[in-house]
């Protein structure tokens, strides 16, 4: 039988957190949504009406009610020919200017994604590195700095480079725990990109990963987060959206670039 949500008890809540973080909450995820409420709220002796009233005005229990309705999917070398992209054409370009190349994976969850880019890094570039892992999801980043995966980490797609992981993992069973030397080029940070602060990011990254966060965005929002991300993006660096996302985005300093049937951007070079 259907579930059915009183979606009138829940708009409050589905405004704020449009509100707060940009993301419109997809109706599949209602019945979720309406079940953290009233447990939430239960837990703090109050009425669904009013605890809307506590997340405004408490930042911790704002954060822990935004752990438990953010969507975590993802896996480890999601989408892997934007990682091909990388390794063959992208790569070779960075070694030409020999400097430290500074990733980001903006809303990188568990870490999947963050920790494929060290992966990577370490096995191909050939520069030092560091990975900025950003999440709004502090519960998320938590479980990052564990290194822990299991197989629902692991899938069909992305398998083309699960030996890159291996080697750089132990297995515990069915568990692969990432080694401490891939670990140390990661930076983790809570950071909310819709409506917090990015000063703790430097500004000229070289590559952003922002994938799978998008499609869960209005217009407006989408927009909004885009242009914050293209300020850190150096000139000449390189934006991946997820490639369903690829086509809904449009930025003055952002160019579109195909390598062998990938999409991506390029920050393009200001004319002062
Ligand atoms: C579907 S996951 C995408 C993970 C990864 N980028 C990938 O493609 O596999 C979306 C992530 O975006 C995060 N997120 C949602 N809104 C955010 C915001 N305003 N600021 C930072 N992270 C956000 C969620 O916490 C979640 O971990």
């Amino acid at each position: 039988m259907a579930f059915s949500v009183d979606i009138q008890a829940i708009e409050g809540y589905i405004s704020f957190i449009e509100e707060i973080t940009g993301i419109t909450v997809p109706d599949v995820d209602y019945r979720n949504l309406m079940e953290t409420v009233e447990r939430k709220a239960s837990s703090r002796g109050c009425a669904r009406e009013e605890y809307l009233r506590v997340l405004r005005n408490d930042a911790l229990e704002r954060e822990n009610f935004l752990n438990c309705i953010t969507i975590g999917e993802t896996y480890f070398f999601r989408e892997w020919k934007h990682f091909r992209v990388l390794k063959e054409a992208l790569f070779p370009e960075f070694r030409e200017l020999a400097a430290r190349v500074l990733f980001w994976s903006a809303t990188c969850a568990t870490g999947e994604e963050a920790y494929s880019l060290a992966l990577f890094a370490s096995e191909f570039l050939g520069l030092p590195f560091i990975v900025y892992a950003t999440d709004i999801n502090g519960d998320s980043l938590a479980r990052m700095k564990e290194r822990r995966y299991g197989p629902n980490s692991f899938r069909e797609d992305g398998r083309a480079y699960y030996d890159v992981v291996l080697r750089n993992a132990v297995l515990e069973g069915k568990t692969v725990v990432i080694s401490r030397d891939i670990e140390k080029n990661i930076s983790p940070l809570r950071i909310n990109l819709f409506s917090g602060s990015l000063d703790e990011l430097p500004d000229g990254i070289d590559i952003i990963f922002f994938r799978n966060t998008l499609i869960y965005m209005k217009p407006e929002a989408k927009l909004k987060v885009i242009g914050r991300l293209v300020k850190k993006l150096r000139q000449g660096g390189y934006l991946f959206l997820g490639s369903s996302e690829t086509p809904l985005v449009e930025h003055s300093e952002l160019a579109l670039q195909e390598t062998d049937g990938v999409y991506y951007f390029i920050r393009t070079v200001r004319v002062p």
